[in-house]
């Protein structure tokens, strides 16, 4: 293995929290800190052949160009419930994870002159919300697990995230794994005081930094301006704290 193997999986408090535009900025933010980035969506539903899910959609924005996706299902629905809809087999988290590690450990792009690779950030998006089933008795915990990989929670603004947020993260501390941060997936221009006091409480109440904010109508900017302003929208020790949440780098 190499210490290129880890990721980090981007999930969420629900589904439409703003995961993917999430994860386009993130990609933004470790490209501009010189990080080597790859964009992951092991499981995408609701879309037909061809049609651009969404680790497309966050590599068109953040101009990403490692991209998988490993399987594909045709209904808007949980990827589970999607599956038996359609009466297709149920997704594994071996049939997940073989193309995972083989896109992990496949050679990056980029590298200086010196000939030093540079260090990678893979993001995964999960599916929805972190208890979603990606298959039969399977999460993104679970895949998470297995990639002994960090996880940021991306959490609505408003109203009723405190709860929502302090749920996902006790459910991944549960699991024995590490939740680097939350990032807000849609922030208003004219914030209200639930919001502006979310600020504050929901690092307290889930023990991790609000790691970055992302502004409401972020996903339609056009892809320059989205990779001018993305880094703005994380507090400046973000890519440091990433890093510090992966595991120690292992050779063999
Ligand atoms: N900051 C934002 N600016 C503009 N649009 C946004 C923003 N956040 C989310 N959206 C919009 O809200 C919708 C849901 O966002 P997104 O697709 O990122 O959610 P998600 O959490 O990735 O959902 P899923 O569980 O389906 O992957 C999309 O139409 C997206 O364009
Ligand atoms: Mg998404």
């Amino acid at each position: 293995m190499t210490g290129a193997d880890r990721p980090v999986i981007v999930t969420g408090t629900g589904t439409d929290v703003g995961k993917t535009i999430a994860t386009a900025a993130l990609a933004v933010l470790g490209r501009s800190a010189g990080l080597d980035v790859g964009i992951c969506k092991p499981v995408q539903t609701g879309l037909a052949p061809g049609e651009p899910g969404d680790a497309h959609e966050a590599a068109r924005l953040s101009g990403v160009e490692r991209v998988l996706e490993v399987r594909r299902l045709p209904d808007p629905l949980a990827p589970e419930t999607a599956a038996r809809v359609a009466g297709l087999s149920q997704t594994t988290c071996e049939e997940l994870l073989g193309p995972i590690r083989d896109w992990l450990d496949s050679p990056g792009t980029g590298g200086d002159a010196t000939g030093v690779p540079p260090r990678r950030l893979d993001l995964v998006e999960g599916a929805g919300g972190l208890l979603v089933r990606l298959g039969t008795d399977l999460t993104i915990v679970d895949l998470a697990a297995a990639l002994d990989a960090p996880l940021v929670v991306v959490a609505r603004a408003g109203l009723g995230t405190l709860s929502d947020t302090e749920l996902t993260v006790r459910a991944i501390d549960a699991a024995g794994l590490r939740c680097a941060g939350v990032v807000v997936g849609s922030w208003p221009f004219d914030p209200d005081l639930a919001e502006r006091c979310n600020l504050e409480d929901l690092p307290r109440l889930t023990g991790v930094p609000v790691l970055g904010r992302i502004p409401y109508g972020a996903g339609e900017l056009p892809p320059d301006e989205f990779v001018r302003r993305a880094p703005d929208w994380f507090e400046a020790d973000t890519v440091a704290t990433l890093e510090r949440s992966l595991p120690a780098t292992v050779s063999t």
